[in-house]
């Protein structure tokens, strides 16, 4: 396992090129399951999540290799066997093995699979979906003689269960109609993706229109992350600095936009460039995480230090409703909070250094805003659980002038 140690209490300012998406990586490797031939993936962040799931299909006999800035995914010769227990239950992602394995070989386990662990996790979505295209349910595993195209109905938006659906549709015989989709951004790299590999996939609002086809290798550039971008646009607000963020699309952005005016900042674009810094009013306000376009579930615990540090404030979370066990790992740094059935009460707080562990991937980013603006030594443990998302995390921070150091202790 790793820690951080920070020594903080430094202005942080500067400028970040955002690595590409984590949560839009992590589809398309599966996706490459579906495809006979070689892909070529530019831009796939170097990230604890993607190896991990570039070990699940090597597994599977994908031959993976990178040369310069582009990785490429050779499925010519795949075939089904049980994937390794112990990665599977590290990523969420490995989810996306069942509507992959499904359309490729026509089975799969159902494992463990993986992911935070801020909250229940259930795939009754997913398996509700492969049964509408004619997959059988029998105990811990998944088959299908053949998948014929049909109507899934979601009753209500899933990134995971709309990637499955995809996945499963994409090469299936015949037409799909998905209803009721996620439309994250990382829902349109995919099907972006899918189409490159000979694909029909294409989205009208929160529908999804699939004609099964047989895939070849594909190309994609990876977008950029916006939720690394709003983190390191939260650590230059916490940290009495303006930093700018490279490289993420900002129409997928807006709702984060109006969320750091609301607590006072001010936000200045500049083609793919965002800048923000706070300005001498800082507001109490509040935010409803809620499927995209709204406010991103996963920058709500990154936000939490920002209302504690300043004015104080209020969090609901639509998708994850008891997303707030990170508050927990938050206190040692002196952030004062309480929940009230799904709100989570922010209180204005003295922050100072303190000891934790991160609870989870995006509150381990909050634990570390803490850290940075607090003077003195602090330390995180459990700090694997950030790398999951965070490329580099050590460089960017130290270039914006934090003083961190990721040290391996067992
Ligand atoms: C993806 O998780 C992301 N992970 C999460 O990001 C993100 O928080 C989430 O989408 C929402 O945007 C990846 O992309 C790898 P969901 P996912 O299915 O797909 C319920 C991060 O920090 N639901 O959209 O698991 C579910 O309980 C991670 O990068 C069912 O009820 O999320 C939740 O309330 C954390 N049944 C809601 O839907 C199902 O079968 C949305 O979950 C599936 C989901």
């Amino acid at each position: 396992m790793k820690k951080i140690i920070v020594e903080g209490g430094n202005p942080l300012s500067g400028s970040i090129e955002v690595s590409g998406s984590k949560n839009a990586a992590l589809p398309i490797i599966f996706a490459c399951i579906l495809t006979n031939g070689v892909s070529e993936i530019k831009n796939l962040p170097d990230i604890g999540d993607v190896n991990v799931a570039l070990r699940i299909i090597s597994n599977l006999g994908a031959k993976v290799y990178k040369e310069k800035d582009i990785t490429y995914i050779d499925t010519e010769n795949l075939s089904y066997s049980t994937p390794e227990i112990n990665l599977v239950s590290k990523i969420r992602a490995s989810t996306y093995l069942i509507g992959s394995c499904l359309s490729r070989f026509g089975e799969c386990r159902l494992m463990p699979f993986g992911g935070c662990s801020f909250s229940h996790r259930p795939i009754d979505m997913h398996l509700s979906a492969c049964s509408s295209l004619g997959a059988v349910i029998d105990g811990d595993s998944i088959s299908a003689e053949y998948l014929r195209g049909a109507e899934i109905v979601f009753k209500k938006p899933s990134v995971g269960a709309t990637v499955n659906a995809i996945l499963l549709a994409a090469s299936a015989d015949g037409d799909s109609l998905i209803r009721g989709c996620a439309i994250e951004p990382h829902i349109d790299s995919l099907i972006d993706f899918i189409n490159s590999c000979g694909g029909s996939v294409r989205r009208q609002k929160n529908d999804i229109f699939v004609s099964g086809r047989r895939l070849h290798g594909g190309k994609i550039t990876v977008i950029g992350d916006m939720i690394e971008a709003g983190s390191y646009l939260a650590v230059g607000l916490m940290c009495d600095g303006r930093v700018s963020v490279h490289g993420c699309p900002t129409e997928d952005m807006a709702s984060v936009f109006k969320s750091i005016e609301n607590l006072g900042a001010k936000i200045d674009l500049n083609g793919n460039c965002i800048t923000a810094a706070m300005t001498d009013r800082a507001n109490y306000f509040s935010l409803t995480a809620e499927p995209h376009p709204g406010f991103p579930t996963d920058l709500q615990p990154i936000f939490a230090p920002l209302m504690a540090r300043f004015s104080g404030g209020m969090i609901c979370d639509t998708v994850w409703p008891s997303r707030f066990g990170y508050l927990n790992a938050l206190s040692p740094f002196g952030v004062r909070s309480s929940i009230d059935k799904n709100k989570a009460k922010i209180q204005k707080s003295k922050i100072k250094q303190g000891r934790t562990s991160a609870p989870d991937l995006r509150g381990g980013m909050a634990c570390l805003l803490c850290a940075l603006l607090s003077k003195g030594k602090s330390e995180i443990f459990s700090a694997d659980l950030i790398l999951r998302g965070y490329e580099n995390l050590e460089e960017k921070l130290n270039s914006l002038g934090a003083k961190i150091k990721i040290e391996n202790i067992t």
